[in-house]
């Protein structure tokens, strides 16, 4: 049998980029994935709202960047008929790698529909897995939290590997804690120890010494990187090819300046005729940490000629865009 994605892209080193509601657009995919992100993975997509819903395939959370792969798309939902037929909707419009089923949003929202709730009634979500695998061929993932308000993690992911799971990610808190506290890696690593599938973990990675310390020491098959990554995508660099080296100030302003373009190119004008950054105000200053006099421009930009006029005194200097990485471009010994 020929391997999955997943097993196919662990054989790099490297990290992946998590699914962030509001932040893991195409843009931000797009430039985790040039810097060597081993997949990525989108916002998490309400199954009801693809079944049921309008204009999906239009729909901007599933819509790939052009030339987009490694890119797996992340369902939610709690009915085993609706994310069956929302797995052949997505693999249909998106083109995704693999389809990952959201077993950790806290938000009140989604309880009630699935996300965290799952954890409550784990073999509804062992149901839900077995329903997804069904309708495709591709991979099928579920990420999961430690548990409700305890940890359940073993017995979770044992219970999706038997139904299934291709693989499994797991952030270390429960749902109770939401993103309070520090994750768990030692629980990360009795779930690693304790199924027949690559885990991922997932919590409180903001730098590539820590992430390759993390992955060696939980004995998971790769880390996940979200918050630590939004504005730093070199992150996964780091960890693609060995090269912590950050780029310099300059680098990084072109490198924020082109994810304006990007999300510009993506999105195109707004209903107002704007071709509108706003969203990207809490992103920009990211890129720039160390150069808090920007800060003030860079959460009032509408456009990109904003983006360019905050970064104008960074921009000067003509460096150029930090250059792509292929995934398994690590030139030395496997870290
Ligand atoms: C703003 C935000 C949105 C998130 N949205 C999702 C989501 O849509 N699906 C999901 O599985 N996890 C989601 N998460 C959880 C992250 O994927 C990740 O597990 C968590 O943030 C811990 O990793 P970090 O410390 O590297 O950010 C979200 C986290 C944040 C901060």
């Amino acid at each position: 049998m020929t391997p999955g994605f997943y097993a196919r892209r662990l054989q790099a080193p490297g990290a992946v980029l998590a699914p962030m509601a509001g932040y893991s657009d195409a843009p931000l995919r797009q430039l985790a994935a040039e810097q060597g992100a081993l997949w990525t993975v989108s916002e998490m997509i309400s199954s009801r709202g693809l079944v049921l819903g309008g204009e999906s395939e239009k729909l901007t959370l599933g819509r790939p960047y052009p030339g987009e792969e490694g890119r797996v798309v992340q369902l939610f939902g709690a009915e085993p008929d609706i994310l069956a037929e929302a797995v052949r909707r997505a693999e249909t419009w998106f083109t995704p790698a693999a389809i990952d089923l959201n077993m950790g949003c806290p938000v009140p929202k989604v309880r009630g529909r699935g996300g965290a709730c799952l954890l409550q009634t784990p073999e509804v979500a062992y149901g839900l897995i077995t329903a997804m695998r069904g309708a495709t061929r591709l991979d099928v993932s579920a990420k999961i939290r430690l548990g409700w308000d305890e940890n359940r993690s073993v017995e979770i992911a044992q219970g999706l590997a038997a139904a299934g799971a291709s693989l499994i990610t797991v952030h270390g808190r429960t749902s109770a804690q939401r993103y309070t506290g520090e994750a768990d890696w030692d629980a990360i690593a009795r779930v690693a120890a304790a199924v027949p599938v690559p885990v991922v973990g997932s919590g409180d990675i903001l730098t590539a010494a820590q992430a390759r310390a993390r992955r060696r020491e939980a004995g998971v098959a790769a880390v996940m990187i979200g918050r630590g990554a939004v504005g730093n995508p070199w992150l996964f660099r780091a960890l693609a090819t060995g090269d912590d080296a950050l780029p310099p100030a300059a680098g990084r302003a072109r490198t924020a300046l082109r994810h304006a373009e990007l999300h510009v190119a993506f999105y195109g004008p707004d209903r107002y005729g704007l071709a509108s950054v706003r969203p990207l105000r809490k992103v920009l200053p990211r890129y720039l940490p160390d150069f808090p006099e920007l800060r003030d421009a860079l959460v009032q930009v509408d456009t990109v000629a904003d983006v360019a006029a905050a970064l104008s005194p960074l921009l000067e200097d003509a460096v150029p865009l930090p250059a792509p990485v292929a995934v398994g471009a690590y030139a030395g010994r496997r870290p």
